[in-house]
């Protein structure tokens, strides 16, 4: 027995094999139940005790070394066909991955999109900006709090350099030098003195919309909030309006929208109220229009402005702010495919 054993073993070590096919022919020849090795196990399970202690290492290593010679020639075969993979120069490139569109990027397209439909241009301003685009050419009050430092980033006073706070202020650039009529959508970053937050930052960003000419009443910013409201939510989308205050609009309103997580019935996400609030409106002010060089008795407009961020909170669910610029490929990656 003890020759035949290391016959076996001369023959294992010498074993070789040109593909995976041959490797699997070896594996029957020596592992499978039918198998020399196996063979040699049960010859082996057969013999008196003392034989066995004799003999018990010696065959259990013919056993390790031929399981590892043939797992070894079927790893050595299949560097192979890596290699020759990786030479094949007619197979297509490495696939690329691909990046993906940011959240915010594709709901501002949207909101772009839908009033491009109703012949809204785009129009864009600087962040940088002075006291007057802000803030006095929109009839804020020499004293009113969001000139306040709490609330502004100042770059420099007396001029005042400052981080525009809303993108309203592309309204006034845009209609101090613009005939009417005129009809932009201005999408844009702004910022605030904000501690960051989940729910608040120090920048995030607004899409303003403006439309002046004669004749704009109420009613046409109602089925412009209407149509956008659908467009941007769905056909089952209620609106309603609620009597507010901003300085540069006259009436003023705030528009909230049917709350699509609950059907309007009340939830946690809508605070139980059925609506949530989405952008302000109104119609201009007369005293804006005539800061701007545009005579309010010719006429009359209306603007709305409203955070990208909240939309698309609405939109996606995205509960804390600061992942929108974190960029967090994990979180980025959940709008692949997303346009
Ligand atoms: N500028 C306002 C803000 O930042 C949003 C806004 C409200 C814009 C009413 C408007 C408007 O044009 O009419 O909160």
């Amino acid at each position: 027995m003890l020759q035949k054993i290391a016959n076996l073993r001369a023959e294992i070590e010498g074993l070789t094999a040109a593909n995976a096919d041959e490797v699997e022919a070896l594996r029957i020849k020596y592992l499978s139940k039918k198998g020399v090795v196996t063979a040699l196990l049960k010859e082996f399970g057969e013999l008196p005790a003392d034989r066995k202690r004799e003999l018990g290492r010696t065959v259990n290593e013919i056993k390790t070394l031929a399981t590892e010679r043939i797992n070894a020639l079927r790893e050595s075969l299949s560097a192979v066909a890596d290699t020759d993979v990786a030479d094949d120069l007619t197979r297509s490139a490495a696939p690329v991955r691909l990046g993906t569109r940011h959240p915010l990027s594709l709901v501002r397209e949207e909101i772009i999109a839908i009033f491009r439909r109703l012949g809204f241009t785009i129009a864009e301003g600087p962040e940088i900006e002075d006291d007057w685009h802000v803030f006095s050419s929109l009839n804020f009050a020499a004293d009113h709090p969001a000139r306040d430092m709490q609330d502004t980033f100042f770059i420099n006073r007396m001029p005042d350099v400052l981080l525009r706070t809303h993108t309203s202020s592309v309204q006034s650039r845009v209609m101090e030098h613009t005939e009417p009529p005129i009809r932009i959508i201005c999408p844009g970053r702004v910022y605030r003195n904000e501690a960051v937050s989940a729910r608040a930052h120090c920048f995030f960003h607004q899409v303003e919309a403006l439309y002046v000419d004669k004749n704009v009443t109420f009613a046409d910013l109602l089925q412009t909030l209407q149509y956008f409201a659908q467009e941007m939510f769905g056909n089952d989308t209620r609106i309603r309006l609620r009597p507010s205050y901003f300085p540069f609009t006259e009436p003023s309103a705030e528009m909230d929208i049917s709350c699509d997580l609950c059907g309007g019935k009340g939830c946690s996400f809508c605070k139980g109220t059925g609506w949530v609030e989405i952008l302000g409106c109104g119609m201009v002010d007369p005293n804006v229009l005539r800061a701007c060089g545009i005579d309010p008795e010719v006429y009359t407009g209306f603007a709305l402005g409203m955070g990208v961020e909240r939309i698309a909170n609405l939109k996606y669910r995205v509960n804390d702010l600061r992942l929108f610029s974190e960029n967090d490929v994990r979180f980025l990656d959940e709008f692949v495919g997303s346009h």
